[in-house]
């Protein structure tokens, strides 16, 4: 009921709406559009109300509300949406769902994150109200060996989005961090639960900084992060982001479930800005310098080192020198 109210009040937003015509669209009584009226107001939602001429809504926040989300979203893909005042870590609750048996496109969205997870062990900052901490469940029809590659999918689909949103050059580093001006914007968190020949379930853990400012993150990763709003000046609905961002994975998720990992890795490498930098590769057994010259088909990353050497980058840290 809330969500159909909202909905009304979206699609009419410049002008009142009574409560008799709201009434008669939805039959409901009067007292209970006012009722829902205030939990939108609850929600953040700025709604006017004047006598004889009804309702209009004036202001839209900036929070992730699910209702919205929901009715904005157009997919056939993406199902239960939960959100989050606050949690740990969204891939930690994505996962427990999944474990319970939640379908493939159930996503889990955080305002906070008290435990956010980064790739390697590392934490994630995640404070209140400024980015979007989200998580998605896929199952996809792969093989293991081939879960990197999605990765790629992921990366492809929120940078595409970005880029059509905010027109700014945002670019991949490999396999699938988001940089902007050569600071970090993205981070994607892949994880995994597979037997030996199938996978059961994958966690998408994507963490966007949108609204926070330089003196917002942590002294120690001031020069390497950053977020959309310290980079363009502007600030940003996330909830208008997190629907492009949204459609966007859907669309190469799809891309890849239909015609392979080919199509994604041509758009991976348009996007990419690590190919042909040089670059510091450090893995959990040694750490060099050479140039990323390319990505084979399974995503892994090719470095020439200063020897002539060739060597195949599977899992790692690569910082590009500037
Ligand atoms: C990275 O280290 O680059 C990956 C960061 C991934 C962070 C996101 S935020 C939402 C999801 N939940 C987590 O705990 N981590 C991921």
């Amino acid at each position: 009921m809330k969500e159909k109210i909202l909905d009304l009040l979206l699609k009419n937003r410049f002008r009142f709406l009574s409560g008799e015509e709201i009434s008669k669209v939805l039959g409901v009584t009067r007292t209970a559009i006012w009722k829902q009226i205030n939990g939108l107001r609850e929600d953040g939602y700025k709604i006017e109300s004047v006598k004889r001429q009804g309702y209009r809504l004036t202001e839209l926040p900036d929070n992730l509300c699910a209702e919205e989300i929901r009715l904005r979203l157009q997919s056939d893909f993406i199902r239960d949406i939960y959100v989050l005042a606050e949690t740990a870590s969204t891939n930690e609750v994505a996962k427990k769902k999944a474990i319970a048996g939640a379908p493939q496109g159930t996503i889990v969205l955080a305002e906070k994150q008290l435990a956010g997870k980064g790739r390697m062990g590392r934490t994630w900052v995640s404070p209140a109200g400024s980015g979007i901490w989200l998580s998605i469940i896929l199952r996809p029809p792969i093989r293991p060996a081939q879960a990197a590659q999605l990765t790629f999918v992921n990366a492809v689909g929120a940078c595409t989005a970005l880029r059509e949103q905010i027109n700014l050059p945002v670019t991949i580093k490999w396999p699938n961090d988001l940089m902007l001006n050569e600071r970090k914007i993205c981070g994607i968190l892949t994880e995994l639960s597979a037997e030996i020949d199938r996978v059961n379930y994958v966690i998408v853990g994507l963490g966007l900084n949108v609204n926070q400012r330089r003196q917002d993150f942590p002294a120690d990763i001031q020069d390497k992060a950053t977020s959309l709003a310290s980079e363009s000046g502007n600030s940003f609905r996330r909830v208008d982001l997190l629907l492009a961002v949204l459609n966007s994975i859907e669309k190469s998720y799809k891309e890849y479930c239909h015609e392979g990992f080919r199509p994604i890795l041509g758009k991976w490498r348009e996007l990419n800005s690590t190919l042909g930098r040089e670059v510091h590769v450090v893995t959990q057994d040694e750490s060099y310098y050479g140039i990323a010259e390319e990505v084979d088909e399974e995503g892994k990353l090719l470095v020439r080192k200063a020897n002539g050497r060739l060597e195949s980058v599977l899992a790692g840290d690569v910082s590009i020198r500037i």
